[in-house]
């Protein structure tokens, strides 16, 4: 795929901000967050600076796995709304400079799909080979995903006589992606929503159903692949600048190829799992060294593609990438109870709460998300500081209601407690502490801080279409990166411990004074001739530098 006009790739500097319409607000006063009441808070999410909604599955569901259950791919949830109610989001949001994308669930369907519901009944059926079917488990069946929840990846069903394959919940049978009938289908889901204004989709599971096609089809492993490109081109086709953002927690050298290579024809974006997971391994040990050596091996990707920074998402904190000594030691720092941790490699807690609300450190931590080359991606509530409630249980326990104000049920919704899809936070993270009305008039609040994060990076092309390189100084837990695009450079400094330090740089390609201009506060350093300067850090210090000719006119 040969780009000449990069006018259109909107998404490598995008803030994107990821939202289940069912716990963000509520605007009928049933208990459950609608598109009304979305609709109400957009000034909000514009005003923070977010360019992206990302909505997560809002279509009719059995609701056994959030949503993530599919029943019909061209409807809304009716607890949710009225498709109507999404559209008039769709262009309020774009009115405001938005876009919007949408969660693309075709790993599986839920068994209440309809398509699930005549394949079971009859071998005959024309849905038989809509899923995946066999008269006896498998002897190479991989684990399941829900260890502890799930026993394995077939389960039987009576009606049909067979096993069926489903690699998440037994209630979530696989789709059949090597069948072109479940293709057609698929390619019609896509054009249904990017005709009525989205403009693209997180997928989901996507390595699952890539292993599913190449499993059914003789081809072996292109087969995944070619269908991956025939998706992305088909969306590229009804739209040209739609996106596909994939979900594929594996290791860089495989995620490569998720992209389509240096071709970048198949995901437009992927989320950077490796960097993520490392990013907490060196907060718990205050080292910034085990980030900064996945960063270095990120590879680089074509001029189209891009990485999805996060910092936390919906599931829980996946530990998976670090070897069992390192996963132990961030389990016992960050979430050493056992209700804090699930499937033997991860964490369902909050950033906020892992670090005991120390606002040194949460801000460390989204200064280095919005720094990173890459597109930041933030969960509903990151930006007041929210914690969990473990009550909920398991992933549940993020996914509790967006806390507004002081007000009853954090002002999400009038109706009584009971009512909620999950309880609020209750401890010291809940709305009495932590709400958006108490923090936007605030100037020191968290709110206002990601806002200029936001503000910052959104005026920094670098960040979203530089290189990365990481510089060499002497300290073990300051992590120094430069990012360097055509039409600017700049320097980020974190620091994961508690003691302040200086920290000597060499800015490369100098050979006279340099302004190395504070973007997140007032200030500045000159380099000397030969590009070398000492800056401060406090601990748990964070600066962006923004490197510029003394002669720039350039406003930083
Ligand atoms: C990945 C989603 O992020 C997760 O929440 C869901 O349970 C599984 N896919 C199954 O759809």
């Amino acid at each position: 795929m040969r780009i000449t006009d990069t006018s259109d790739l909107w998404w490598k500097n995008a803030v994107l901000y990821c939202l289940d319409v069912e716990t963000f607000m509520d605007w009928d006063g049933d208990g459950r967050g609608d598109f009304g009441g979305l609709a109400h808070r957009l000034d909000y999410l514009s005003d923070l600076g977010v360019t992206c909604l990302w909505l997560m599955p809002f279509f009719p569901t059995p609701d056994r796995d959030d949503g993530y259950d599919i029943m019909d791919f061209y409807g809304i949830d009716k607890r949710l709304g009225h498709i109507g109610d999404l559209v008039e989001v769709i262009r309020s949001a774009k009115d405001r400079g938005m876009r919007v994308i949408a969660d693309l669930v075709v790993n599986h369907t839920s068994d209440r799909h309809p398509w699930f519901q005549a394949a079971r009944s009859s071998p005959d059926s024309p849905y038989r080979d809509f899923y995946v079917w066999s008269d006896e488990i498998p002897k190479d069946a991989p684990e399941t995903v829900f260890p502890g929840e799930e026993k394995g990846v077939w389960s039987f069903d009576e009606k049909a006589g067979q096993y069926y394959l489903h690699r998440f919940y037994k209630h979530q049978p696989d789709l059949n992606t090597a069948n072109p009938k479940v293709r057609e289908e698929i390619a019609k889901v896509l054009g249904y929503w990017l005709q009525l204004g989205l403009s693209g989709f997180r997928v989901d599971a996507v390595p699952f159903f890539l292993e599913t096609t190449e499993g059914m089809l003789p081809e072996g492993p292109d087969a995944g692949h070619s269908y991956l490109r025939d998706l992305r081109s088909f969306v590229g086709r009804r739209q040209g600048d739609a996106i596909l953002l994939g979900e594929v927690n594996l290791k860089f050298k495989d995620q490569l190829a998720y992209f389509g290579g240096p071709d970048g024809d198949e995901l437009s974006m992927q989320f950077d799992f490796e960097s993520m997971q490392r990013f907490y391994l060196s907060l718990v040990r205050e080292d910034a060294r085990p980030l900064a050596r996945t960063l270095a091996r990120r590879p680089k990707l074509a001029l189209q593609s891009q990485w999805a920074n996060f910092v936390r998402n919906h599931d829980e904190l996946t530990l998976d990438k670090l070897t069992e000594v390192e996963r132990r030691e961030v389990f016992d720092a960050l979430g050493p109870e056992p209700r804090m941790q699930v499937y033997d490699r991860g964490i369902v807690r909050r950033l906020p709460t892992m670090l005991d609300g120390d606002p040194r450190r949460i801000r460390m931590a989204y200064s280095l998300l919005f720094s990173l080359p890459g597109t930041p991606v933030l969960f509903y509530g990151e930006e007041i500081g929210m914690g969990e409630n473990l009550d909920a249980g398991g992933r549940q326990a993020v996914r509790t209601p967006m806390q507004w104000t002081d007000a009853k049920n954090g002002g999400f919704s009038t109706a009584r407690p009971s009512a909620l899809p999950n309880p609020v936070v209750a401890d010291g993270f809940g709305p009495d502490h932590i709400n958006v009305n108490q923090q936007r008039h605030d100037p020191d609040s968290l709110l206002s801080f990601i806002q200029l994060l936001i503000r910052r990076y959104r005026a920094s092309a670098e960040i979203g279409w530089g290189d990365l390189s990481i510089l060499e100084q002497p300290h073990a837990s300051v992590l120094a990166h430069r990012v360097t695009g055509p039409l600017g450079s700049m320097i980020a400094l974190h620091n994961f411990s508690p003691n302040a330090l200086t920290v000597p740089l060499t800015v490369d390609g100098v050979d006279a004074e340099t302004r190395l201009v504070d973007l997140l506060q007032e200030g500045e350093t000159r380099t000397d001739d030969r590009g070398r300067a000492e800056l401060d850090l406090e601990g748990y210090g964070y600066r962006w530098l923004r490197i510029l000719d003394p002669g720039t006119r350039r406003l930083s």
